[in-house]
């Protein structure tokens, strides 16, 4: 159903880096291996958005040669995973008969189930699914079930968490990376990638919030019971703080981006008293830790206070017994953890990548975690083809520049890529098809 691997390639499209990452698949284990990670400036993109696409064309080939210099290796496909304002989850729930005596469940009931969830979720117009991931099955009742494949019983019941994206920020993001050279061989949303980049099992299994605060938004992941339960897009990120900064100090963006990483939100007042300095362009120029301090705690505070925690409520009051997971490059700032602990009233740890040990040094941390994240995914897809489904639709552009020429492939239609994983599920797509018509 998939193709086999033995060269991974990641593309992280993020508001403030492009990174990419480069895997090599050990024939021992059948796992990736990290072999580089490569990064650039994003430009041209706005709260996750593209907004010039030349730009976003230049960040990717900058990230590309950075990797390659890394690696000795051209990455001409990728798994590319995207942030997207507008992306967000839902629930449906499907059930279909296996007879009046009990039977053995066999793929083709996992993916009528499939298909009949599918059918109960009324889509916003000019969306498409870029994940369908069926989150647990029921057989008789019985709740629970990773993988129904033979088991039996009389009737087979499934929850599966739709991802969703405006089809048209989907179809931009394939084009940039395809005009950069690299053919899409699948899709990651990006919360969803951060929290594989930092959740342990334990984690994911007794319930758990993944935050990843970026440049321009701030991803949400929840999971409960070991199942992801909703995934949605904050359109608030460390540029904001940055900008709060530059426009209440009245100091230049470079100053405010350098001096909000030098302050700690922790309650010491003796640094409250410091003065910052900065130099940009040759002007000097100063100003006190206190009002940088309020100006970065008040958004930080909005973020978790009234955005984050609407997300954990939208839920309802189920517990998450391993709290909070901060990750991406703002939770870097000194004293975040407890700030947002306090705030929210649940534990809260900063998270590296899980695989930052096996990433090169500097290019390893919080800001790298989506990045970690699409490895994982891969790694997940090669052992279980079926836990994460691929788009609704197919996002060929044929605009590919340069000689790496990648033909796209049609929906339902498997095809060779050369490294890469491609997971299709024939009667799936054209169910999906079937029911979105309107979006095709
Ligand atoms: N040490 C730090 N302290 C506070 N904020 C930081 C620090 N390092 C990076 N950031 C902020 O993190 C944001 C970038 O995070 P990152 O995860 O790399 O973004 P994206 O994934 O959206 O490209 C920027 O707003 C940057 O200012
Ligand atoms: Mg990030």
């Amino acid at each position: 159903m998939y193709e086999k691997i033995d060269l991974i390639a990641g593309l992280d499209i993020g508001t403030t880096k492009t990174s990419v990452i480069v895997a090599e698949k050990d024939r021992r284990t059948g796992e990736a291996q990290i072999i580089g990670v490569g990064s650039a400036p994003s430009m041209g993109l706005r709260k996750g958005l593209i907004v010039n696409f030349e730009q976003v064309v230049r960040s990717i080939s900058s990230a590309l040669e950075d990797a390659e210099s890394m690696t000795g290796i051209a990455v001409n496909k990728a798994f590319v995973c995207f942030s997207g304002a507008l992306t967000t989850s839902i629930i449906s729930k499907g059930m279909i008969s296996l007879g009046s005596t009990p039977r053995q469940v066999t793929e083709v009931d996992v993916q009528r189930v499939i298909d009949a969830s599918l059918s109960e979720i009324s889509m916003p117009n000019n969306y498409c699914t870029v994940h369908t991931i069926p989150v647990m099955y029921s057989i008789d009742g019985q709740k629970g079930i990773d993988d129904p494949l033979g088991m039996t019983g009389v009737r087979l019941e499934v929850e599966v968490q739709s991802i969703m994206s405006p089809t048209a920020t989907v179809q931009n993001v394939v084009n940039c990376a395809e005009r950069a050279g690299v053919g899409v061989t699948g899709l990651i949303a990006k919360p969803l990638a951060s929290a594989l980049g930092v959740l342990t099992p334990g984690e994911i299994t007794s319930g758990v919030a993944v935050v990843d605060i970026g440049g321009g938004t701030t991803g949400v992941s929840i999971y409960v019971d070991g199942a992801l339960k909703k995934l949605s897009v904050i359109q608030i990120g460390g540029d904001h703080i940055t900008n709060d900064v530059a426009r209440v100090l009245k100091i230049p963006m470079e100053a405010a981006e350098e001096l909000k990483k030098h302050i700690s939100l922790g309650d010491d007042s003796d640094a409250f008293d410091e003065e910052l300095e900065f130099l940009v362009q040759g002007k000097r120029g100063s100003c006190s830790a206190a009002q940088v301090h309020e100006v970065v705690y008040n958004r930080l505070e909005e973020l978790f206070e009234d955005f984050v925690n609407k997300e954990l409520r939208d839920i309802g009051s189920i517990m998450l017994p391993s709290g909070l997971v901060l990750t991406g490059g703002v939770a870097k700032t000194n004293g975040i953890a407890d700030m947002a602990s306090e705030i929210l009233g649940m534990p809260v740890r900063i998270a590296n990548p899980i695989d930052g040990p096996k990433m090169p040094p500097g290019r390893n941390g919080c800001e790298y975690a989506s990045l970690a994240g699409i490895i994982k995914y891969v790694n997940i897809l090669e052992k279980y083809p079926l836990k994460f489904i691929g788009p609704s639709i197919s996002f060929s552009s044929n605009i590919i520049a340069g000689q790496t020429k990648v033909k796209r492939s049609k929906v339902g239609v498997e095809e060779d890529h050369g490294p890469g994983v491609i997971v299709m599920f024939k009667n799936l797509l054209s169910t999906i098809k079937r029911t979105f018509k309107e979006l095709f």
